[in-house]
């Protein structure tokens, strides 16, 4: 069966674990290499990724086209508003064209049924490169960077502060698998989706929600932010507003534990949902978080083509 990377559960607790690991073996392999020469054994030699983007990327644009060059392969990057699929050609018949020409297909959607469309259509691995609803990818180099800084994931407490979006959604659906636990900074009508959160609580991972920030960082072993504007949501000012007491700054790192690391995945707003001080300061590891996207996808991808 083919193997489709839409949200972290297609993967087991297992997998993710195994792909963490296979990052960190790769990663250490190929030590001082150019970026773009290939591991000694190119697992994926030959094979193409096209990549569909309807919203905007830097990092997931450029680590997944590293990511398969490293692996052997090579990409395709298309704008969908360059695509006939912008025109109106359904996803159905781009995901059957896709699937005759190339090995896999990554995504960056808005509707996150459009994903779905795609996999159910495509004879290939379909990828979430981001949707409304998830970003699975992010979790997994975020899950890899806080095990290479030397953390252990099971009753690791992750703290989240501000919009309950798609990263969070990703983040939840993690902690059902990885065994960590969530804690959820965030004003009250901005919450993250339902269903994400009881999945998670069902698979025993401690999910709360707070609405006191201080509350949802104290004594946490990590604390996340991102943007409170997501890509396709109004720059509302009422929202803008209702999240500055949840921005992470020097008063926030402090309640959480003293070797507490920070995570963002970027594009950061520097006064905004974090402070200067905390993103550029000695506990984020927001840079190895971005790089290790490229690490991530690598095995991300081995798994889609059975190789994990
Ligand atoms: N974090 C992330 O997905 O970044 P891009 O939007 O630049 O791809
Ligand atoms: N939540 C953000 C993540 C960007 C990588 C967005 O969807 O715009």
């Amino acid at each position: 069966m083919t193997r489709h990377f839409l949200n972290l559960s297609d993967a087991s607790g297992d997998a993710i674990a195994a792909m963490i690991n296979d990052a960190i073996d790769r990663k250490a392999a190929r030590a001082g290499f150019p970026k773009g020469k290939p591991d000694a054994d190119r697992p994926l030699a030959d094979h193409v990724l096209a990549m569909i983007f309807e919203k905007s990327s830097t990092r997931t644009r450029v680590s997944f086209d590293m990511a398969i060059r490293q692996l052997g392969g090579s990409s395709i990057v298309m704008d969908s508003g360059s695509m006939q699929l912008g025109r109106g050609e359904t996803v159905d018949d781009t995901a059957k064209v896709l699937s005759r020409m190339c090995d896999a297909i990554m995504i960056r959607t808005d509707d996150h049924a459009k994903i779905e469309q795609m996999a159910t259509n495509a004879s290939v691995p379909v990828i979430n490169g981001l949707t409304d609803l998830s970003h699975p990818c992010q979790i997994v180099a975020d899950l890899l960077t806080l095990v290479e800084h030397g953390k252990s994931l099971p009753g690791l407490e992750i703290a989240w502060l501000g919009d309950g979006n798609n990263v969070l959604n990703s983040i939840v659906e993690g902690a059902g698998l990885m065994k960590y636990n969530v804690r959820i900074g965030c004003p009250e009508g901005y919450d993250s989706d339902p269903e994400f959160i009881k999945r998670a609580r069902d698979a025993g991972a401690n999910v709360s929600i707070h609405r006191d920030e201080n509350e949802a960082v104290a004594g946490a072993d990590v604390v996340v932010a991102d943007t409170w504007v997501s890509m396709g949501q109004e720059h509302a000012e009422a929202k803008l507003a209702a999240m500055m007491p949840y921005q992470v700054n020097d008063v926030i790192m402090e309640q959480a534990k003293a070797d507490a690391l920070f995570l963002h995945c970027l594009p950061a707003h520097r006064g905004e949902e974090v402070m200067p001080s905390v993103i550029d300061g000695p506990q984020s590891v927001v840079w190895d978080e971005a790089e290790n996207r490229i690490h991530a996808q690598k095995s991300v991808l081995r798994w889609c083509f059975g190789q994990l």
